[in-house]
């Protein structure tokens, strides 16, 4: 027996957003609270006005949040969760990447469980919060198909990352056209992430028929797509690509949990301030290379998903897919970007491993590794991502 959740509605295709108003109205609300990030909501970009615009044309009121922080933290949803008071908000209205996603998820279980710890959601048989409606501008997390939030709690310093089907948004709006002014470094950083949670799904322990029809597909556009979509992120048949391929990939790890390269990459991502995508590119090689051997089969289809020539044998193409997710993060940039801008000090980095070791541990995503890795196995991941830096 197997389980798989999602949201109940999803809306896809460019100009999905324009139907928000309707759905806000089908869903009997009247004042939506926006959860943004200053970004969206600057001048240059002023999606804020234009959402505000299409809800009170279908006759919605609105306040705005946009305060969301890349890689969120406790105060974020605090600040939310107060405009949302202040207001007497019935609905939240996620608009941006993951960061803006998971604040809006907590500030609609908080709103209506203020005494809540995040941590303690999964222990909860169910959970009452305000409908949600999830709009993605970047096409890595997936998010807005997810039951997961990521939140850094500021007490601890841990990215705690509480999953319940309840957080699950009652809809998603996936509006490629909404991703086309991405940047390339976030194009990069989020595609691979994408790439990661499919690749995870499909491997992990709790893979299913139902996650797998979702990962492999997403491993299948990512791999066509991304490395178009880097060369020419003006395309919006290849933005519309990516964006379906990373709602796919939430839908396969929401259900089937992310593994190693997760629970380094929040413990890695936490230490350096290095950005969730970019983190979990880091490591994905390595924990692959550390899996191979026992999800040999499981790697040679993913380098059949990601263009290699199926000819070969299982075990050749099992390495072709180590090799391909390493010539990505080259060719992306990848490896040039934490050298140059988050990972610049080798030694401190090496320093940090035990640190990082005990939190990834402690994470999720460690169990449903297709190898269990000890703690001396994680170890040796960093260090090599340490030698690799260090070439
Ligand atoms: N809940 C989940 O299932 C899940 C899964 C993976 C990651 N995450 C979390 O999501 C967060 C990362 O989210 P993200 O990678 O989407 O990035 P993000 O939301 O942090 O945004 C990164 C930057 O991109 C900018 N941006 C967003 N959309 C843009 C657009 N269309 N054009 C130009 N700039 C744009 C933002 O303003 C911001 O400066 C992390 O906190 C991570 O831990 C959550
Ligand atoms: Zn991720």
């Amino acid at each position: 027996m197997t389980t798989f959740c999602a949201p109940a509605r999803v809306e896809f295709g460019a100009g999905a957003l324009d139907r928000l108003g309707d759905l806000v109205k089908a869903l009997g609300k009247k004042k939506a609270l926006i959860v943004m990030d200053a970004f969206l909501a600057s001048p240059t970009v002023a999606l804020d006005k234009r959402v505000g615009g299409i809800l009170s044309a279908a006759g919605i009121n609105s306040a705005v949040y946009s305060g969301v922080a890349s890689e969120p933290t406790s105060t974020n949803v605090q600040d939310g969760m107060e405009i949302a008071r202040k207001f007497a908000c019935d609905c939240i209205i996620a608009l941006g990447g993951g960061s803006s996603i998971d604040t809006a998820k907590a500030v609609a279980v908080k709103a209506a469980n203020p005494e809540l710890a995040l941590a303690d959601i999964p222990k909860s048989p169910y959970i009452t919060r305000l409908p949600l409606i999830a709009v993605p501008t970047t096409s890595g997390t997936g998010s807005e198909g997810t039951k997961v939030a990521v939140i850094t709690n500021l007490q601890t310093g841990v990215k705690e990352n509480p999953g319940h089907p309840s957080m699950i948004p009652d809809i998603a709006i996936l509006d490629p056209d909404l991703t086309v002014t991405l940047p390339k470094t976030l194009t990069a950083f989020t595609g691979m992430d994408a790439l990661a949670h499919a690749m995870e799904a499909y491997v992990s322990n709790k893979a299913t028929a139902l996650t797998d029809l979702y990962a492999y597909k997403a491993m299948e556009i990512i791999g066509g797509s991304l490395p178009k979509v880097m060369e020419n992120g003006a395309d919006k048949s290849l933005r519309s690509n990516m964006a379906l391929a990373s709602y796919y990939a939430g839908a396969a790890f929401s259900n089937a949990s992310t593994n190693l390269a997760h629970a380094g990459g929040r413990a890695l991502g936490a230490q350096f301030h290095v950005p969730h995508g970019l983190s979990v590119a880091l490591l994905l090689p390595f924990v692959m290379e550390f899996g191979l051997e026992v999800a040999e089969e499981r790697y040679a289809r993913v380098a059949v998903a990601l263009r290699a020539e199926p000819q070969a044998s299982r075990q050749t193409l099992a390495r072709q897919a180590v090799d391909i997710v390493d010539a990505f993060n080259e060719k992306f940039g990848i490896w040039a970007e934490a050298k140059s801008k988050f990972i610049t000090d080798l030694k401190a980095f090496r320093k940090a491993i035990p640190e990082m070791t005990g939190k990834a541990l402690a994470g999720n995503g460690i169990l449903t590794n297709p190898k269990v890795p000890s703690e001396s196995d994680i170890k040796t991941v960093f260090e090599k991502l340490a030698e690799k830096l260090a070439d």
